[in-house]
């Protein structure tokens, strides 16, 4: 049978490192990076804003309420308002309390492999989309430092789990109001949700799939792993929707906790 060879040229013009963005894409692949840029670029400016503001994360005893934004949690320096520390206090800190500990969460974040791909992608255009030219001449991958860094990812997961548990514990305290007793309010439900979507962050990451089911050659020897494995793999799929969600939200609650402290809004009792 004879066989029929057909080629179809197609020159992109393309080469890394090109003068311009080169692709012979019609669609609006520039949307996916744009947006990514603007969210991305929108929690940075706010999250350091807050950073540097120490000033109304905490809803305290005065208002019947136990709420603390999760950037400022645990809250470690001596200078914490009363109520917020966790009974550990460390003296001579005069910087804001969120610096102590934004590292964890912001090294979790930005060492993400879906992250990555996210932000190299939209700020470094390398490349900026599927079939779209690459910025960059050279490509030396995650070899060098900094972007070597990137491989502390695992470690970083960690501390996210720690952190994740301590704001559970602060969801759960919310239930209980000074002055009232056990009751559900937008704060509790507010904080709930936070911790519940940054747990599905977490569990969600690759590095715990691969904690949980990587390595092995066969799972028929290890099979609470391989249960594992299996109720995180779903979980995994969902990566991105928990990366973005739970980004949001938590910088969401910090503008909620800080409505609240400041008498701007008041935290509604449901029951
Ligand atoms: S891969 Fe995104 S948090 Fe681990």
């Amino acid at each position: 049978m004879a066989v029929i060879e057909s080629s179809t040229d197609v020159v992109l013009g393309g080469v890394r490192g090109g003068p311009a963005v080169k692709t012979l894409r019609q669609d609006r692949w520039w949307l996916q990076p744009v947006v990514t840029v603007s969210i991305l670029t929108a929690f940075v400016v706010y999250s350091t804003w807050s950073a540097f503001n120490p000033h109304n994360y905490y809803v305290g005893a005065m208002m019947h309420r136990d709420l603390i934004s999760p950037f400022f949690s645990p809250c470690l320096a001596s200078s914490c308002v009363a109520g917020s520390k966790i009974g550990f206090a460390l003296s001579g800190w005069s910087l804001s309390p969120a610096f102590l500990i934004l590292i964890f969460p912001l090294g979790f974040r930005l060492t993400c492999y879906y992250y990555r791909r996210s932000y190299y992608r939209a700020f470094w255009w390398s490349p900026p989309a599927c079939a779209v030219s690459d910025g960059h001449a050279k490509y030396t991958g995650e070899t060098r430092f900094p972007l070597l860094m990137q491989n502390a990812h695992r470690y970083f997961f960690y501390f996210g789990i720690v952190f994740n548990c301590l704001l559970t514990y602060d969801a759960i305290r919310a239930f209980h109001q000074p002055g009232i007793g056990f009751g559900v309010t937008l704060g509790t439900i507010v904080l709930t949700v936070n911790a519940t979507l940054l747990w599905l962050y977490s569990l969600s990451c690759h590095a715990c799939r691969h904690l949980c089911g990587g390595s092995l050659k066969t799972f028929s020897n290890h099979p609470v792993r391989h249960r594992l494995w299996k109720f995180i793999t779903p979980l995994n799929e969902n990566h991105m929707k928990f990366a973005w969600a739970s980004l949001i939200f938590v910088a969401l609650t910090d503008v909620f906790v800080r409505l609240v402290a400041s008498g701007a809004i008041t935290d509604l009792r449901l029951f």
